[in-house]
């Protein structure tokens, strides 16, 4: 049975800030955080924005992309770290706007960045066991990212969602669960305590236990998959905190292929996958999957049939390496998703306004209702202790 990514879509707050104007701001040489960390531009939540809205967005445009109506939707997860309350998932109120049927399976997965890619291998268990009856299953990633002003993860946050269709007969990528490589260890590189809005990180140990990590799951690939090296792969997709990561993972993973120049096959195998993310941040769950969206809605290779690499990290720790086969006419279904175009529409904030909204932010979890009318999913506020929103026509 073929199985894997039949649809993708994506989601950023209307929002963004240019790393230029946050460097100037924070007295630092913007050539550190352009091509220091490699992020120029990232995305900023408005306070009528959160995990849920950028989800259900995601999620709509992944089911119109598809063609998909709701109740051919067996599954619904969520994979977020930053969730809306303790107990009701984000996936719940998604299944709401979304008007997802009541014969499906709704709840959230949690472990750092790694939740998404944990829902997706278990949306592609529940297909190939049989379970899905020919249902499919839908899979949002989504966070925001927030570390605190002035901090050095700063230039590292960022907001967004990703929405994997999944399904047999997949036209995007076709993805096999029995050759995955992993990796957990129990560290603590960044985590956000239940008291906290902002995570906490020991910045240059998280790298660290990223390239572990990748070493970790790439020598369990290997094993899983005798005789294959990074050059039978046309790209490689990783989970992408900020540009720079990805090329310090790209040196680590062919490095233990023995290749003692990793950065030459950078170009050919890795940019076209930042291109997005470099203008959006990290999206935490959804990172590697806008690095896909990106590798296959920017790459001017033609990766019909061609086989790609994807990396899952999630701090804590697990990963995830694993392969995917192009399917024909992939990338002309996610160039028509107009995704830069998505990106452009954004409004760039001044470092005033900036500040103000990630203030405000503090207390957006006792924000009273709103009365004021827009446009699309929104966060209204919280009525007798529950979160309400707007669906897609308010
Ligand atoms: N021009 C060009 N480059 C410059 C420069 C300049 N003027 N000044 C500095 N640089 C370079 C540095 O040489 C360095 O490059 P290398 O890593 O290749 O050596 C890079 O810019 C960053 O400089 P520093 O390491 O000095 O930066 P920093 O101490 O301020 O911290 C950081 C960087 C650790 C990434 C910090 O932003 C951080 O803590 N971020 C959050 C944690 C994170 O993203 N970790 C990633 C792994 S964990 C993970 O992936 C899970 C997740 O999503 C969080």
């Amino acid at each position: 049975m073929k199985v894997g990514i039949d649809a993708i879509g994506v989601s950023v707050p209307a929002l963004c800030i240019d790393l230029e104007v946050l460097a100037k701001a924070r007295g630092v040489a913007p050539s550190k955080y352009l091509d220091g960390i490699g992020t120029w531009r990232m995305g900023v939540a408005p306070i009528d924005e959160d995990t849920v809205t950028l989800a259900a967005r995601a999620a709509q445009m992944a089911m119109t992309s598809a063609g998909a109506k709701p109740d051919e939707i067996g599954m619904l997860v969520v994979g977020t770290e930053t969730g809306v309350d303790h107990s009701k998932p984000v996936s719940s109120f998604v299944q709401g706007l979304l008007g997802i049927g009541s014969r499906c399976r709704v709840f959230e997965t949690k472990h750092a960045c790694y939740g998404g890619t944990a829902a997706l291998m278990m949306a592609l268990d529940w297909i190939r066991s049989g379970s899905a009856n020919g249902r499919k299953a839908l899979v949002v990633c989504s966070d925001i990212a927030r570390y605190g002003l002035k901090t050095p993860g700063e230039p590292t946050q960022g907001a967004g969602a990703v929405a994997l269709l999944v399904s047999e007969n997949p036209r995007l990528l076709e993805l096999d669960p029995s050759r995955t490589g992993q990796f957990a260890a129990d560290v603590h590189d960044f985590w956000r305590p239940l008291y906290s809005k902002d995570a906490f990180v020991d910045g240059h140990y998280s790298v660290q236990c990223y390239l572990d990590a990748i070493s970790g799951a790439y020598k369990h690939f290997r094993e899983l998959a005798p005789g294959v090296t990074a050059d039978d792969f046309a790209a490689l997709a990783y989970h992408v905190p900020y540009g720079k990561m990805a090329r310090k993972a790209h040196r680590q993973l062919r490095s233990i292929d023995g290749d003692a120049a990793p950065d030459a096959s950078f170009d050919a195998q890795v940019s076209a996958s930042l291109a997005l993310p470099a203008q959006v941040g990290n999206i935490y769950t959804g990172s590697l999957y806008l690095a896909l969206a990106s590798l296959l809605s920017t790459s001017t290779r033609d990766l019909d049939g061609q086989r790609i690499g994807l990396f899952s990290y999630g701090s804590g720790s697990c990963a995830e390496f694993f392969e995917g086969h192009v399917v024909a006419g992939a990338q002309a279904r996610v160039q028509a998703l107009q995704l830069q175009a998505l990106l452009d529409a954004r409004r760039k904030l001044t470092i005033e306004d900036y500040e103000a909204i990630m203030r405000a932010r503090e207390a957006t979890d006792e924000k009273t209702m709103e009365t004021v009318a827009g446009d699309g999913f929104r966060f209204l506020g919280v009525d007798a202790h529950k979160r309400t929103y707007a669906g897609p026509s308010a």
